[in-house]
């Protein structure tokens, strides 16, 4: 879905942007050998990444933990857990021009994390409480003063996905929301729906990921020229 007439520039030529992809999951210690996290597998994220790459924009990768290979010419930062990727989110998105924020933030994280393990059994029998906290929304943080960058958000909704999806984007001032079927956790094929912030309207069904990757490349390309 490439424009035509623009020749992509090579990799020793000036990249056409600098485009930051965030992918994977975030894990929340709370002591040394146990964590929360979710089943994002990061491939979509990855995809995004090679594909950007591919059409000739400069690429920062931030991942979560995640066994997945890095995708040729794409810079990758190695991080763990939400406010992790918060740091490296800020220094990416500063000279970014677009940023596809695909990773699987964990929305809570232990109040504390313990030096030693933790020893419940130890504070005896009965029910025992984890005090959890907020952690902070990484898009809604970076994407509230973004000028001219492009901001994609990413939705899994189980149920009223088109309403929940449209409030997300304008809760945290995206351009675009992919809302991805939750049969797609894990799965290697998928099919989106993505929305504008002006009310436009793609649907792509049963693609794989790499496939689904370049459309949504195609959408800050159309722009880019
Ligand atoms: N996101 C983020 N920081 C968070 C949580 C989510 O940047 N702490 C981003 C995700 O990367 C994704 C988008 O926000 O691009 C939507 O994520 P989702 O978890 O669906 O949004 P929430 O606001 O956490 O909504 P919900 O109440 O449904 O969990």
């Amino acid at each position: 879905m490439r424009t035509g007439g623009h020749p992509k520039p090579g990799r020793s030529e000036t990249p056409r942007g600098h485009v930051v992809v965030t992918a994977g999951p975030t894990r929340e210690y709370l002591d040394p050998v146990r964590f929360l996290s979710n089943e994002s597998s990061g491939r979509m994220g990855f995809a995004i990444a090679a594909a950007a790459r591919e059409a000739g924009y400069r690429v920062t990768l931030i991942a979560g933990p995640v066994h997945l290979e890095t995708p040729a010419g794409v810079e990758r930062i190695d991080v763990v857990s939400a406010l992790e990727m918060l740091e490296a989110l800020e220094g990416a998105f500063e000279d970014a021009t677009a940023l596809f924020m695909a990773a699987a933030v964990a929305d809570l994280r232990p109040a504390q994390r313990l030096a030693g393990k933790w020893k419940f059994k130890e504070q005896g029998a009965g029910e025992v409480v984890l005090e959890l906290v907020t952690n902070p929304d990484l898009l809604a943080t970076v994407a509230e003063a973004k000028g001219k960058r492009r901001v994609i958000a990413f939705a899994l909704e189980t149920e009223d996905g088109r309403r929940r999806a449209l409030e997300k984007l304008r809760r945290k001032n995206a351009d675009w929301i992919v809302l991805n079927d939750p049969r797609a956790l894990n799965a290697e094929r998928s099919s989106v729906l993505i929305l504008g912030s002006e009310g436009e309207e793609l649907r792509i069904e049963d693609r794989s990921k790499a496939e689904i990757a370049v459309s949504l490349v195609a959408l800050i390309e159309e722009q880019d020229g």
